[in-house]
């Protein structure tokens, strides 16, 4: 049983990556499935100085996204790029809240909430980033760490159009390990019901992605599974061959 949203598979290509990647772009549009895009769609998010070179003349199926933006629209933040900028450069989304800016970068749930709102200011999807980390399953505490994630990385007013969450268990990121399909279910179903809770109706529209070690072998299994609506990808993005196989399981 496939979900009844519209799919989304997005590649989040990290710090890879170089202005000949376009060619890596070139064949995943060219072999990309016609079908696909009738009941999903594909989102590539390279680092910022690629954007532009990429969404200009691009033509085809794939749409861009940022990997992390400030929540000011512009200022003194050196070193940082605002979702307006990100538009301009031809973005469509934004991913906000990985772990790694999360560990990296000290970005805890409210910056995550201020940076969803600027998102929306400037016109772009967010994709929420949550997830537990090794310690906190073994402590079987992963449902209750992404619940509250979601509750206090989410401000008021999101919708099954301007919000995707990704699941992004962080000792499953790079690995090649990943949960149980029973227990993506479980707190795939935790995310849900905080969405129905807060947002009625509309927390029912709303995609969640499973990231972690998302592979062409194991994509169909994965988005077989109840309000698994789409997949982030890290490594797997990078090529064509591995993407376009992961992309080919929802069909
Ligand atoms: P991998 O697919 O390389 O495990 O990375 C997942 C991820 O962090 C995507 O945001």
């Amino acid at each position: 049983m496939g979900s009844p949203r519209r799919i989304l598979i997005v590649g989040n290509w990290k710090m890879n990556g170089s202005r000949q990647s376009r060619q890596e772009l070139d064949a995943m549009a060219a072999g990309l499935d016609p079908a696909f895009s009738e009941k999903a769609d594909m989102l590539v998010c390279p680092p910022a100085v690629l954007l532009a070179g990429f969404t200009e003349n691009a033509t085809g199926p794939i749409r861009f996204g940022g990997q992390d933006c400030h929540f000011n629209e512009s200022g003194a933040h050196t070193g940082d790029i605002s979702p307006e900028m990100l538009r301009e450069a031809g973005a469509v989304a934004v991913i906000l809240g990985h772990s790694e800016r999360r560990a990296d970068h000290g970005e805890g749930d409210a910056v995550v909430k201020a940076k969803v709102k600027s998102a929306w200011r400037a016109g772009l999807l967010p994709i929420v980033c949550v997830g537990e980390t090794l310690a906190e399953r073994d402590a079987n505490e992963a449902s209750a760490v992404v619940a509250r994630q979601v509750r206090q990385s989410i401000p008021r007013g999101a919708e099954g159009g301007n919000l995707v969450v990704a699941y992004e268990p962080i000792w499953a990121i790079g690995t090649g390990r990943i949960p149980t399909p029973e227990d993506v279910a479980q707190v795939h179903n935790t995310i849900r019901n905080v969405l129905n809770e807060r947002f009625g109706e509309e927390g029912e529209k709303i995609r969640i992605l499973y990231g972690g070690s998302v592979k062409p072998d194991n994509a169909k299994t994965l988005l077989a599974i109840p309000n698994v609506d789409g997949a982030l990808v890290g490594g797997a993005s990078l090529k064509a061959n591995d993407f376009l196989g992961i992309a080919h399981a929802v069909l």
